[in-house]
């Protein structure tokens, strides 16, 4: 791994590439975060946001954020909407039974990427709006706990969101990384986003 003292320059070198993302689930909660720090940070050129529909945004920094509604259930038909760019995020999910999420890191691997990293993160810790009640029995238990347990079995999604980033600027010469929560806790200290 890198070291994180040099983040600062990384991400500098990085903006400086002028490269383009697209942003899957931008409109859940890890990808809402991920979004806004992208464009805090001004990381990428070109921002895409792919969903199954149009998210409305109000805020001035969010003026050039295009948008790519498709049908998932027929992708082949929108291979024109992920063109074009030179990064992607997946933060689709989210339960099984709504989205299939357990599938994804398998389909990652047929799709050839010069380098992708899977982030396998415990318990998120957010305000989520949506009522989840497990998700919330869970977050307030882990938030009640000493902060040495509770990074064990939870982390907070700005945390997960600066890990991505961070690794998303090291150079790295391996093809897949896998972080567990314990790895994206360590890389995403680094420094911290902004609390939502
Ligand atoms: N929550 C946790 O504690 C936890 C823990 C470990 C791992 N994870 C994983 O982390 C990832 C992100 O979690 P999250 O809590 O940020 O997710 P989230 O808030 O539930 O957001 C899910 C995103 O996926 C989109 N989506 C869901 N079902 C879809 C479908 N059938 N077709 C197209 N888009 C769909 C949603 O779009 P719409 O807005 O249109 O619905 C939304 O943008 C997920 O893969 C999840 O499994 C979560």
């Amino acid at each position: 791994m890198a070291d994180t003292g040099t983040l600062p320059k990384l991400r500098e070198d990085f903006r400086m590439q002028n490269k383009s993302v697209f942003i899957l689930g931008a409109s859940g909660e890890t990808g809402q975060v991920l979004l806004r720090e992208i464009l805090k940070e001004n990381l990428f050129s070109k921002v895409t946001l792919i969903g199954r529909r149009k998210i409305e945004f109000e805020e001035e920094a969010y003026k050039h954020v295009n948008q790519e509604v498709v049908d998932f259930e027929k992708l082949d038909e929108y291979s024109s909407a992920f063109q074009g760019h030179d990064v992607g995020f997946c933060c689709l999910g989210t339960t099984r039974s709504k989205a299939g999420a357990g599938e994804v890191e398998a389909k990652v691997e047929e799709f050839n990427f010069d380098r992708y990293t899977i982030f396998r993160p415990a318990v998120l810790l957010c305000n989520r709006k949506e009522s989840r009640p497990a998700e919330w029995l869970a977050r307030k238990f882990f938030s009640s706990l000493p902060t040495s347990w509770s990074k064990d079995h939870s982390v907070p999604i700005t945390t997960v969101v600066r890990a991505m980033l961070n690794n998303l600027v090291m150079p790295s010469d391996k093809k897949m990384e896998l972080l567990d929560n314990q790895a994206i806790h360590n890389l995403g200290k680094a420094e911290d986003v902004d609390k939502p």
